[in-house]
């Protein structure tokens, strides 16, 4: 099968160097924290274009704690896209605040920044930076947090201006060997305000503060997912440049009838999505020639359960999306005759 994502044939390419780095730290004895976390720490917040940079154990829990740091809390609402990712969403609520789902563009799954369902308790906005495509929104009356999940390797590196969060999960085209995340931010004090929230607001041994009017928690990053992400680092413009090269295969070789979305120059990417009629029937005949594909998102976030309780207005574009988008296999470890395969799966004509 080839599949959408391969960690193991990704840790192949970089093995012996990640395993390397991982030895030095259990010899090191430093398991949290410490001079290999400091690094990613100064590393990560530069490849992504930011001054400072707080580690996190999860992508979720930096979107969490950016919108700590931003002061969002109960009696906020904070607008997400439609089509991304629950733990945009989930992040919001986690805070106390009210996620508002807002629709996205025809064009692309974006927030629609001419839809933004702005409102006198709106405190942010979150950019989702799906599958690596930016959404800029400048100009808006309340701060922007970017969610950089998908969108490691973009250059330049998409950024709205507050506050960025990134997750490392290991599918990611910089990932990890587990969870593990980064807060973003050009402000020192937010960067202070981050580190002790993320260590249960401990500016010293057993001194606990509040900070931003929270307690705090552990969202510490291993030293270890530290060492094997600055390996992996070093190999993300290799990454994206053949990534780039299945993307512009499938751009000029999938058929006709298998719809393209637009691209930006710096996209990042991440995931490579199409829209296709009679998806079901197309998920079936990629299967049946060994061609792995996935839905993100299968549907609207206006339409989970877990958001039942928050007031949505309805999401035609995201529904229509939703209902025909198809991401098939994007990765570096894509050999020439996969892709073939891939093409070669769809058919020159629509089931
Ligand atoms: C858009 C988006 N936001 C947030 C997250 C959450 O990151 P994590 O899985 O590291 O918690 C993800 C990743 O899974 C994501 O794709």
């Amino acid at each position: 099968m080839i599949r959408m994502a391969d960690p193991a044939a990704r840790h192949a390419r970089v093995g012996e160097a990640v395993e390397r780095a991982v030895i030095e730290v259990l010899r090191s004895g430093r398991y949290v924290g410490g001079p290999v976390v400091d690094t990613a720490r100064a590393r990560l917040a530069a490849a992504f274009g930011w001054a400072y940079g707080v580690t996190t154990n999860s992508g979720t829990d930096a979107l969490a704690y950016a919108l700590l740091a931003l002061g969002v809390g109960p009696g906020d609402e904070v607008i997400v896209p439609a089509v991304t990712f629950f733990a945009t969403a989930g992040a919001v609520a986690r805070v106390g605040a009210t996620p508002v789902v807002g629709d996205v563009r025809s064009d692309l799954p974006l927030l629609d920044a001419s839809r933004l369902p702005l409102g006198p308790r709106t405190r942010a906005v979150i950019a989702v930076h799906l599958y690596g495509e930016p959404c800029l929104l400048p100009g808006l009356p309340v701060p922007v947090v970017d969610d950089l999940a998908q969108c490691a390797g973009a250059s330049p590196s998409p950024k709205n201006g507050t506050v960025g969060a990134v997750s490392f999960y290991p599918t990611k085209t910089l990932g990890a060997a587990g969870d593990a995340g980064l807060v973003l931010t050009d402000s020192a004090d937010a960067a202070r305000d981050l580190l002790l929230l993320t260590n249960h607001g401990m500016p010293e041994p057993y001194l606990h503060e509040r900070v931003c009017g929270s307690i705090g928690s552990n969202s510490r990053m291993d030293a270890v997912q530290a060492a094997v992400l600055l390996v992996h680092l070093d190999d993300l413009p290799a990454r994206i440049a053949l990534r780039r090269a299945t993307a512009l295969r499938y751009d000029a070789e999938l058929p006709i009838w298998v719809r393209r979305l637009p691209r930006h120059a710096s996209h990042a990417l991440h995931q490579y999505v199409v829209r296709v009629p009679n998806r079901d029937a197309v998920r079936s005949r990629l299967a049946a020639s060994g061609v792995d594909s996935a839905l993100f998102y299968p549907r609207s976030l206006a339409n989970q359960p877990a958001l039942a309780g928050f007031p949505h207005a309805p999401t035609p574009e995201a529904d229509a999306y939703c209902a025909e988008a198809l991401a098939i296999p994007l990765h570096e470890c894509l050999s020439h005759n996969e892709v073939s395969q891939v093409v070669a799966a769809f058919g020159s004509h629509a089931p």
